[in-house]
């Protein structure tokens, strides 16, 4: 199980606040488990790790199994919620250089990303790099109608029709959405594609438990087993236990002291490039949960050591408005030991026959302390290891964790309201039907 140190917090989560907020947040908890506060209705994630659809997981598994079979890439297409968790995964499990390493090595699929932006330039190499492989597509949509993935699925429809026939390209694409609603279910429909479903009561940022990360993941040759399996471990401890051996609903508590005392800033640490995206699924979730109604912690990352050397200016010396919490990886899959010179021109000798991991602890435990002494508040997440499970795990603890803390700050945490705002912009500046008056308006605006 994960582990929540709060030793470094530099005595701004005194044990007496604590202690004083854990009626809060087991109240917060109490609201997520019964569906009684706001948002209640997009609270189907809570219980998935045991109450998942069974038949379409079985389902998941075999359209992995033959797009492994039949495809050398999987191109995923979504946005936000619809494509992070999956990325996430993919990059903390699998090989660092996946794409490269190829099938008969990682035992899965090429993984490409499309429909999460809108750049040209974007679109027009992806095309050169997809040419001549075998491919599937997932796309993923929850409400069917987002702009940027619909772009890029017009885009990759043609190009799978023209490269297979309209019979073979159905065969090789896979819809995952809503279960009834959205034109994307509709295509889905008619065009007899094997679709998936994003449950109704399960939000996009909610969602990679669900065929939407669950699809690409099994595709990339990973363990989803494994991972329902640490979700459902996590789930079972962090629903039940007390508020005193409940790290989950700390890491809510602390959080939300220090936002109290100023600390508006949260930045998620990590030492190891797997978990860059990570971090960004990690981004997505607690922006998007707690940041409304003029409240909220910002969400932030670096990735360590890369980053001490362009953001830890700021961390150590810069505005006191943040605090880090830092994942800390307990073992690598394999260590690697740094090599004797006996010219020691370089003179790194002292650290001959140590490995890359001491030094990576090292640098971990002499920024913890030299930020402590910055006045940086650090909480620390210890994970044992990074597998199947662990994610899964990590995966719960933080959706969790971001329900006690929504609810705890006193916003819906499973609403989005200021994601609308700019696609309306958008809509009416590209001349979408129905958006006339506020073109006139916006080009006003814009003169
Ligand atoms: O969390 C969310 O709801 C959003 O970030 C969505 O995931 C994102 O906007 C994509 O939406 P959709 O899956 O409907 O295309």
């Amino acid at each position: 199980m994960l582990k929540l140190d709060l030793s470094r917090t530099i005595g701004m989560v005194k044990e007496e606040e604590l202690k004083l907020a854990g009626p809060f947040t087991e109240l917060a908890l109490k609201t997520t488990v019964e569906k009684s506060g706001a948002g209640a209705e997009f609270l189907g994630w809570v219980e998935l790790p045991a109450n998942y659809d069974k038949t379409e997981f079985t389902r998941i598994s075999q359209a992995a199994q033959k797009i492994r079979d039949d495809s050398d890439a999987l191109v995923v297409i979504g946005i936000g919620g619809s494509y992070l968790g999956a990325k996430a995964a993919i990059e903390m499990l699998g090989h660092t250089f996946h794409n490269e390493m190829g099938k008969a090595r990682t035992g899965g699929v090429q993984i490409y990303y499309l429909g999460h932006n809108m750049s040209a330039d974007y679109m027009n190499e992806f095309l050169q790099i997809i040419e001549g492989k075998e491919l599937s597509v997932n796309v993923i949509s929850k409400s069917g109608t987002t702009t940027e993935p619909a772009i890029a699925f017009r885009v990759m429809k043609k190009y799978m029709e023209d490269k297979y026939g309209k019979t073979e390209a159905a065969r090789r694409i896979y819809a995952t959405t809503d279960a009834r609603r959205g034109a994307l279910k509709g295509l889905a429909e008619q065009e007899e594609y094997e679709s998936f479903v994003v449950p109704d009561d399960v939000g996009g940022r909610y969602s990679v438990l669900t065929a939407v990360g669950l699809l690409p993941i099994a595709a990339a040759g990973i363990d989803i087993v494994e991972i329902m399996a640490g979700a459902k471990d996590a789930m079972d401890h962090y629903l039940t236990a007390p508020y005193a051996d409940n790290d989950c609903l700390k890491y809510a508590a602390a959080r939300n002291i220090l936002y109290r005392k100023g600390r508006e800033i949260e930045i998620l640490v990590n030492y190891e490039p797997k978990l860059a995206f990570f971090a960004e699924w990690w981004k997505q979730l607690y922006g998007e949960s707690e940041g409304k109604d003029g409240k909220g912690i910002f969400p932030a990352s670096v990735n360590f050591s890369t980053d001490l050397h362009s953001m830890g200016q700021y961390i150590q010396d810069g505005r006191r408005h943040l605090f880090e919490t830092v994942l800390q990886v307990g073992a690598p899959h394999r260590d690697f030991e740094i090599p004797k010179d006996e010219a020691d021109l370089d003179g790194l000798n002292f650290l001959a026959g140590k490995t890359m991991h001491e030094v990576n602890t090292n640098a971990f435990r002499g920024t913890v302390l030299a930020h402590n002494d910055g006045n940086v508040p650090n909480l620390v997440l210890g994970i044992d290891q990074l597998n199947a499970r662990t994610f899964g795990e990590m995966v719960y603890f933080f959706e969790l964790g971001c329900a006690v803390s929504g609810y705890t700050l006193g916003v819906n945490p499973f609403n989005q309201p200021g994601v609308e705002d700019y696609k309306k912009n958008m809509f009416a500046l590209l001349g979408k039907p129905g958006y006339e008056e506020l073109a006139r308006e916006l080009n006003d605006r814009l003169k």
